[in-house]
């Protein structure tokens, strides 16, 4: 059972996780117009495993016997100057996610809701993963710059599919 706080945290969140996603989405089509398939390739993997965790926690609330309930969204970017400035953007953002997970973490412990504490530890960890992930490409990006260089690394951000994770 959730308190009222809670719930209304979590979907919050739950929200702000698919307007994660539409950002991501949003860099699919600035990709594809840019002609690099592989970084379009990367974002689509990545708006897929927004969903995915918009859905992990749409379906907490429900076993929790919540309600989850979706809200309006902002509009997300369109255009970036370049395919650094867009993964810069996905790194900022990705600090503001590490951030709010951080804070509902909190907020779980102060309400001494232990369920909570736990599915929230998964977020805790996958946030690393999320931060080190787009910082790693943000590095590249920085070493390639405009050139040739950047065909190859789109060629190999190319390989990235997204699966669910087994739990
Ligand atoms: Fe759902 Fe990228 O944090």
């Amino acid at each position: 059972m959730l308190s009222n706080r809670m719930e209304q945290a979590i979907n919050d969140q739950m929200n702000f996780e698919i307007f994660s996603a539409n950002i991501y989405l949003s860099m699919v089509s600035y990709f594809e117009d840019r002609g690099l398939p592989g970084f379009a390739a990367w974002m689509r993997a990545q708006y897929k495993e927004e969903i995915f965790h918009a859905m992990k926690m749409f379906d907490y609330i429900l076993g929790a016997g919540g309600r989850a309930k979706i809200s309006a969204h902002d509009a997300p970017p369109q255009d970036w100057e370049s395919p650094l400035a867009a993964f810069e953007n996905a790194l900022e953002h990705e600090k503001v996610v590490t951030g709010r997970i951080n804070g509902l973490m909190d907020l779980a412990q102060q309400e001494k809701d232990h369920a909570s504490q736990i599915f929230f530890q998964w977020f805790v960890s996958e946030q690393v993963e999320e931060e080190a992930n787009v910082g790693d490409i943000v590095s590249k990006l920085k070493l390639v710059g405009d050139g040739g260089a950047l065909f190859m690394l789109d060629r190999d951000l190319g390989t990235r599919v997204f699966t669910e994770p087994v739990e």
